[in-house]
């Protein structure tokens, strides 16, 4: 196990650099600047279709079924529609509404204007659940040791790592259904888009119960 974990540590350095060195630099430079170099303004009208399921303020319009978009990194929302766009990412609703984006000046603007909105932020669950949730955030667990520890990557608040890195998504706050959602695609392989698969493997030494839980707590962040 702990080679495993070197080498993954190894696999994490190696992704950041690349990433920072180009393969994916324009990602990470319009995270960088939070709003990355859209334009919020015009995003706002750009993203009305958008709007219709992620909220005008980029808050869900329903919880069980749609992720928020308010104060994600600008670089990662552009991103993510990218990798639904070329297939990287399949989701049958998202795909469609992504195929939709043709101009990459349009999907900048509108990533710039849910970076720009008021960040999701949820309510702390005092549960039970929720408790062990924390220690798994902060911790890890007996499968993963520290490498699981979610903080490590997301941020201790959940919010990620800086306005310079878009490479870790906001989490905290995120709509606990869609949590769960992407914590099991991930396990299950359905998912596939995350750089040096960190996800996968993180996702894989999590059962059930610690997806539950996990997402329980970062909900409520
Ligand atoms: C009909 C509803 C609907 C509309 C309209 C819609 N989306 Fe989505 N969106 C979804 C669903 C459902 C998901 C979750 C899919 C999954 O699990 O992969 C999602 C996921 C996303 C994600 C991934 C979030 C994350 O944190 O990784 C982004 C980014 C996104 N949508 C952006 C957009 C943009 C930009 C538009 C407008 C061009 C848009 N969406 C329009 C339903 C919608
Ligand atoms: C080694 C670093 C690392 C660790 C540890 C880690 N993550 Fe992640 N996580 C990532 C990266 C990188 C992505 C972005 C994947 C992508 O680009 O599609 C991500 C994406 C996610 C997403 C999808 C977000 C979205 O908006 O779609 C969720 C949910 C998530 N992580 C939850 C967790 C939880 C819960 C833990 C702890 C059990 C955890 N992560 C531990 C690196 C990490």
């Amino acid at each position: 196990m702990t080679k495993k974990i070197g080498m993954f540590a190894a696999l994490v350095a190696i992704t950041a650099a690349a990433f920072v060195g180009g393969v994916n630099a324009e990602t990470v430079i319009a995270g960088g600047m939070s709003e990355g170099d859209g334009d919020p303004k015009a995003g706002k009208s750009k993203s009305e279709l958008c709007q219709g399921c992620h909220g005008a303020e980029g808050i869900s319009i329903d919880p069980a079924t749609y992720p928020d978009l308010a104060g994600q990194f600008a670089g990662y929302i552009f991103k993510q529609v990218q990798d639904y766009q070329s297939g990287n990412r399949q989701d049958d609703t998202m795909s469609a509404m992504a195929s939709m984006v043709t101009s990459r000046q349009d999907l900048k603007d509108i990533s710039a204007y849910f970076a720009s909105r008021k960040q999701m932020k949820g309510k702390p669950s005092n549960s039970k659940v929720a408790k062990s949730g924390a220690r798994l955030y902060k911790k890890g667990n007996k499968k993963l040791g520290e490498y699981g520890a979610c903080g490590r990557c997301h941020g201790e608040d959940g919010k990620g790592q800086s306005k310079t890195n878009a490479l870790f998504p906001v989490i905290g706050g995120q709509q606990k259904a869609y949590l769960i959602k992407q914590l099991k695609d991930f396990k299950s392989g359905k998912r596939t888009n995350d750089p040096a698969g960190m996800m996968a493997m993180v996702a894989k030494g999590l059962s059930d119960k610690e997806i539950e839980a996990v997402s329980d707590y970062v909900a409520g962040l």
